[in-house]
């Protein structure tokens, strides 16, 4: 099998906070292939915006610990200088956020955004292209009258077109990994099954890879090749999309299915109705982490952490059942 384009290897990553040190992920595995859409689900505080932030290498100023490795084509993002990692995002990495207002600034034009941020990748190409580049780009997304829309600024547009200006910025400097944070979680429903659309519609023009973070099962069912199930820092089970939602292993993904199936819109808010709470990460045990709210707990979970192993080929699961 090919090298994956982004691997991930028992990344473990903590913060000092007044409480003490939080391990906020640990011993975190994942490969995102080329050209595949790797959707990454799990609960409110799982860990899944600390891991897309370290790939970024974005962590805030109370980073603890860093320790595993972050491999992008071959090249340790982790061990990288500075000023490779700054050339590296937006370039070769790029992010897109929850709320599209933190990527846009207020006081610009889109046009004058939109030809800066080409402008590291595309050094010799006159204004005159910069600009061409960001009409076409924003008529792909799904602006109307790009041409004359792009002279506005930010405020003029909806919740939903933002976030379109804001995938098309991400994308016109050709990045080989798209990160996309819950993209459509500031949305309302109608407006997010058209980013979804969106998403679903870029991966035939878009030839990089796309990690694609959800709290909602149901949405990167539809749009993601494979899926990474995580649990309070951990990844508890990854697979092909197919099997993982035609024969999930851990028990905390089939809960994850169970509440969705009952929800309707599939926006996954009511994931928290999993009798219990997220486990504090400040005093992690040497246990399965989720043995607290595990139905099918017993004396063996409480024997070490259980590995992600293969339960099928391409399937793993950390669970000593599965
Ligand atoms: N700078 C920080 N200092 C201390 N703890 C932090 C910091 N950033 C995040 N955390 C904690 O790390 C855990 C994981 O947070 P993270 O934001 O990565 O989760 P998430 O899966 O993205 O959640 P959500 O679905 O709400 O976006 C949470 O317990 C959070 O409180
Ligand atoms: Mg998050």
């Amino acid at each position: 099998m090919a090298a994956p384009l982004l691997d991930v290897q028992g990344l473990s990553l903590s913060f000092a906070t007044a409480r003490g040190v939080a391990r906020v992920l640990r011993d975190v595995t994942l490969a995102i292939p080329r050209g595949r859409i790797v959707g990454v689900v799990g609960e409110s505080g799982s860990g899944k915006s600390t891991m897309a932030s370290a790939v970024m290498r974005l962590l805030p100023p109370n980073l603890h610990a860093v320790t595993g490795s972050i491999t992008l084509d071959g090249t340790d993002l982790l061990a990288l200088p500075p000023d490779a990692m700054r050339r590296m995002r937006g370039r070769r990495v790029a992010m897109v956020f929850q709320d599209p207002m933190t990527a846009l600034n207020p006081v610009f034009r889109v046009e004058t955004q939109m030809v800066d941020v080409q402008r590291n990748a595309f050094p010799d190409r006159s204004r005159r292209e910069l600009h061409a580049r960001a009409v076409e780009m924003l008529r792909t997304v799904g602006i109307p009258a790009p041409e004359k829309r792009i002279r506005d600024y930010p405020h003029q547009f909806s919740g939903g077109m933002r976030q379109r200006i804001v995938i098309a910025m991400a994308l016109l400097c050709e990045p080989e990994l798209l990160i996309a944070d819950e993209p459509t979680t500031a949305l309302d429903v109608t407006i997010e099954a058209q980013i979804l659309r969106l998403f679903e519609d870029l991966r035939a023009g878009f030839d990089g890879s796309i990690l694609f973070i959800s709290h909602s099962l149901g949405v990167v069912s539809s749009l993601c090749d494979e899926v990474v199930v995580m649990y309070a820092g951990t990844v508890v089970e990854s697979a092909s999309a197919r099997d993982l939602f035609t024969n999930p292993r851990h028990p905390y993904t089939r809960l994850l299915l169970e509440c969705e199936i009952g929800e309707g819109d599939g926006r996954g808010e009511r994931l928290r109705s999993i009798p219990g709470g997220v486990p504090d990460l400040f005093d992690v045990p040497d246990a399965c982490i989720f043995a607290g709210r595990c139905p099918q707990a017993h004396d063996r979970c409480l024997q070490g952490v259980p590995a992600l192993r293969e339960v099928a080929p391409g399937h793993r699961a950390a669970c000593v059942l599965a």
